[in-house]
């Protein structure tokens, strides 16, 4: 059980900030305040010139989850709007921290705090049993790469204040001003030429390429003096699931084939609740026909009744399709029952203690996966859109781009669906796509994943739930970074996206 109320010490609340669990005080006016903003020692603060609105302020070197001598950490606030502060948490990289790539990691959701991914996958520490002491992770992707894990949109994990933000869409305007703000401090200017990387999870799957998407518009608008800003050159992609397959036609159908015929673990279910599953799939009215229709709405003002509808009959809460199939099943993990027990939570209650919050400069407690930013997208019927369409384009434009998903386990983003959505993708290199076999990956004598690459990389990786990077950490990690031998026996598929030389042609790393 998480505490419902934070002890905490009078003489620490002495010279202490109020925080918002605790005190009556708003957090809001003390946020949206540039007066007061030295209110918690050593807060940098920074507003961009033409807009104060669009503001930045940050506490450093707290030594919190990253104790890795002479690693920095900055974590705060990005203000991307009137009483919008967007939660971030940077990290340097362990290695060569001046000219490796700039990642931005945002978990999905929609409304899932990114703080996810930095504590149960890729980030500096996992967090301990007893939710106060860490252990360092050596496959951290900060040993190769500088990270920022950015919570959006308000309303997730730590960030503060009014959620606008009602869909894909609406929500990468915002990501574009963090960035905006970003590049203009002094503290995070250098990185404005270095190599960007946009790396999600799960419904980042939506995020990912209309967030590239939006930021090639903005620059095309920059470049041509219709805009004053700063480039966002996302020059790498990797997203987990195929994009928008959650509840698309190629997933919806896969739920279906995967709880007849796991790949590796044989049929889920008895035969009348495949029946089942069958008829709300394919049956008349059912799900395969509402889908249709959401697509056949494209972006009209009828699409979001019409799309509400389609994800509220085929989805996880709805007992027509999904959840039959995964049942008694953590459709994260099909090894799991649905109590969920890996990746652990342990740094929920950590990130909530008042002292880690004190450090880290975190003014409110924490929510995982709150409802209230999540409940917008499904009005607007987000989920079940197909993003699909946009990944082409930024595929043929040279975008390099990793699709990675669970090769077996995950029961959600299913491989089934993954693997009959990549080639369903329509780009210049579809028909040698369709041709290449897959290349097996093994580490010390074992399969871990397969891989394609065939101008950008496929990889279902082996023995892993949703979270691919919780799961296999090695596999998600190259440590053996020089880039030019090629040697499948270790963690192959990320060299080409993390590697000393990040310039290097990646087909030939
Ligand atoms: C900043 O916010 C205020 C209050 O919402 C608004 O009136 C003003 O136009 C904003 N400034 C800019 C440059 O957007
Ligand atoms: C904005 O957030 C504040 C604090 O949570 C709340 O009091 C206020 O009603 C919100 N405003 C709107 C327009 O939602
Ligand atoms: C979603 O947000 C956009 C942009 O703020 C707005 O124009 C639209 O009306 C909103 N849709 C709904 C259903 O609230
Ligand atoms: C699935 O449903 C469709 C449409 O109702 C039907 O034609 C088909 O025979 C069913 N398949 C199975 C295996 O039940
Ligand atoms: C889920 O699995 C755990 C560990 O195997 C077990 O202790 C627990 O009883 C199971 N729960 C249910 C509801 O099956
Ligand atoms: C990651 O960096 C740490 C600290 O620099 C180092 O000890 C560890 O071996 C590195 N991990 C890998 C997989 O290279
Ligand atoms: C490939 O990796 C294995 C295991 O790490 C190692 O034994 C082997 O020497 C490596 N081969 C090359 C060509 O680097």
């Amino acid at each position: 059980m998480r505490p419902k109320f934070l002890f905490i010490p009078t003489l620490v609340l002495a010279f202490l900030p109020p925080l918002a669990a605790v005190a009556t005080v708003s957090p809001f006016q003390i946020s949206d305040s540039s007066k007061n903003h030295n209110f918690l020692p050593q807060t940098t603060f920074f507003a961009l010139v033409k807009n104060p609105n669009v503001s930045l302020r940050f506490v450093s070197d707290f030594g919190v989850c990253e104790t890795t001598p002479g690693v920095h950490q900055k974590s705060g606030y990005i203000t991307v709007g009137k009483n919008m502060h967007m939660w971030f948490w940077f990290f340097e990289s362990r290695t060569s921290p001046e000219t490796a790539p700039f990642t931005l990691w945002l978990s999905g959701g929609p409304g899932c705090s990114s703080m996810i991914g930095l504590f149960q996958e890729n980030g500096p520490c996992y967090v301990n049993p007893d939710s106060k002491t860490i252990v360092i992770n050596s496959f951290s992707w900060n040993n190769i790469s500088n990270m920022i894990y950015i919570d959006e949109p308000i309303g997730a994990g730590f960030s503060i204040g009014n959620d606008t933000v009602n869909s894909t869409e609406t929500a990468a305007p915002f990501v574009w001003q963090a960035f905006q703000v970003l590049f203009e401090s002094g503290a995070f200017s250098k990185f404005v030429s270095r190599e960007l990387i946009l790396a999600t999870d799960s419904y980042g799957g939506h995020y990912g390429p209309a967030f590239v998407t939006y930021f090639n518009k903005q620059n095309a608008l920059i470049e041509s003096w219709l805009l004053q800003g700063e480039r966002v050159e996302v020059s790498t992609l990797i997203i987990n699931k195929v994009p928008g397959a959650r509840t698309s036609l190629l997933q919806g159908q896969a739920y279906v084939d995967f709880a007849t015929n796991a790949p590796g673990y044989g049929q889920l279910q008895p035969d009348n609740i495949l029946a089942q599953i069958n008829q709300s799939y394919f049956g008349l009215g059912g799900c395969r026909e509402q889908e249709l229709a959401c697509y056949a709405a494209g972006d009209s003002i009828d699409s979001e009744n019409i799309c509400r509808k389609a994800d509220d009959f085929c989805k996880i809460q709805n007992d027509n399709v999904l959840n039959l199939a995964a049942a008694n099943r953590d459709p994260y993990d099909l090894r799991q029952n649905t109590s969920a027990l890996f990746p652990f939570e342990f740094y929920v209650d950590l990130s909530n203690l008042h002292s880690t919050r004190t450090k880290i400069g975190a003014e409110v407690r924490y929510k995982e996966c709150p409802n209230a930013p999540l409940r917008p997208f499904v009005k607007t019927g987000d989920s079940p859109r197909m993003f699909l369409p946009q990944l082409g384009p930024l595929a043929d434009s040279g975008l390099k781009l990793l699709i990675w998903v669970s090769r077996d386990a995950d029961i959600i983003c299913n491989w089934l669906g993954a693997h009959a959505s990549v080639p369903a993708m329509d780009w210049y290199g579809h028909d040698r796509l369709v041709k290449t076999p897959f290349t097996i990956m093994t580490m010390n004598g074992k399969a871990v994943a397969e891989m394609l690459n065939v101008d950008f990389s496929f990889a279902p990786v082996y023995q892993a739930g949703h979270q691919v990077p919780a799961f296999q950490p090695e596999t998600s990690f190259d440590s053996d970074k020089s880039c030019i031998k090629s040697n499948l026996t270790r963690f192959e598929f990320l060299r080409p996206f993390f590697c000393d030389n990040f310039l290097v042609d990646m087909f030939r790393c």
